[in-house]
């Protein structure tokens, strides 16, 4: 079995979770298992929760971490809907989400995350559910591909984007991501085709971000997880485009407001405590020799909470 991904900025990761003995870790994103396995190394006491929403990246990380035996158990599952069910059972001291997409996706999946392959469109972490990217581009208006183009990928051509891939749909079905990156090299303008990112970079990242449904997990795990995790435990996020860390930031920095009683209300309910610390007032990235190393660390954005309290009742 090839390990194709390097954990990002794991001696920060370490340092912001302090992991100790005893300790239950989840690691939301598990991938091929690179966080998980620094912690069951550092920590040698503590246990972890390994969860993905892919089962056959999964496959990859059980047996790498096998060796660690019963201190790990997988869960498969979307992290949102499994911290939304947690109930009673043990809580995590630490929590860690790697968001996005795994080098195994983009080079071994064979699901067309990449605009370079020969590989049916598809872009689904749990492929068995849910809308393909292949069923988005055919079947979506042009104003709907055009916004999700815009607001999930934050590409300027999306307009022209999405008209070339309506005219084109017309006349053959987009099948797979070689076809559609070369469409999407026709629509843009001459210019924008031989700049520092294929053209295809953007509008790939937005369909897979849409079809996976990213940007509404994120917002429900925040809240879910926080409230799963045990007082005093850690949460790191390490996010890797500006949508993203947006909303890790706008949470993180809520959680940490020392009042949170609306402006409606004249005098203060909440008890003015914050209900986390702010590990990272402003987020980590990688170092340079990190980025040298492992080039996709270079939009890595780490932020952390300490959580301080539960919410009570009545806020
Ligand atoms: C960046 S990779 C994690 C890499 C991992 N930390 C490592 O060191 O090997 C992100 C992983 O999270 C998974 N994932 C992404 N969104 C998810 C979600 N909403 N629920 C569960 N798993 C998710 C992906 O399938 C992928 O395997």
């Amino acid at each position: 079995m090839e390990i194709r991904h390097r954990p990002v900025m794991p001696e920060e990761v370490l340092a912001l979770a302090a992991v100790q003995n005893g300790d239950l870790v989840v690691d939301g994103t598990t991938g091929e298992g690179g966080h998980s396995e620094l912690f069951l190394e550092r920590a040698q006491g503590c246990h972890l929760v390994c969860l993905d929403a892919d089962l056959a990246i999964q496959a990859k990380a059980r047996a790498r971490l096998a060796p660690f035996g019963d201190r790990v158990k997988f869960v498969h599952g979307w992290f949102d809907e499994v911290f939304a069910g947690w109930g009673t059972g043990e809580r995590p001291q630490v929590v860690l989400l790697d968001l996005g997409i795994s080098v195994y996706h983009y080079e071994e999946s064979g699901r067309g995350f990449s605009f370079r392959g020969e590989e049916p469109l598809d872009m689904r972490l749990d492929p068995s559910a849910g809308e393909s990217a292949a069923d988005a581009v055919n079947s979506w208006s042009e104003e709907e591909l055009a916004r999700v183009i815009w607001t999930c990928g934050e590409e300027s051509f999306s307009r022209k984007i999405a008209r070339r891939l309506v005219e084109v749909r017309k006349g053959e079905r987009i099948e797979t991501a070689k076809q559609l990156a070369d469409r999407i090299w026709e629509a843009v303008p001459p210019a924008a085709r031989y700049g520092r990112l294929h053209p295809a970079t953007k509008t790939f990242q937005a369909l897979r971000i849409a079809v996976n449904g990213e940007l509404d997990r994120l917002e429900r795990v925040l809240d879910a997880a926080f409230r799963v995790l045990a007082p005093g435990g850690r949460f790191c996020v390490i996010t890797f485009h500006s949508l993203e860390d947006r909303a890790v930031k706008t949470f993180f920095r809520d959680k940490a407001k020392a009042c949170i009683c609306g402006p409606e209300i004249a005098r203060c309910r909440c008890g003015g405590k914050a209900m986390a610390e702010d590990l990272t007032r402003h987020p980590l990235t990688a170092q340079e020799a990190e980025v040298e190393l492992n080039p996709p660390s270079r939009s890595a954005k780490l932020r952390a909470v300490r959580k301080l309290r539960e919410r009570r009742e009545d806020e």
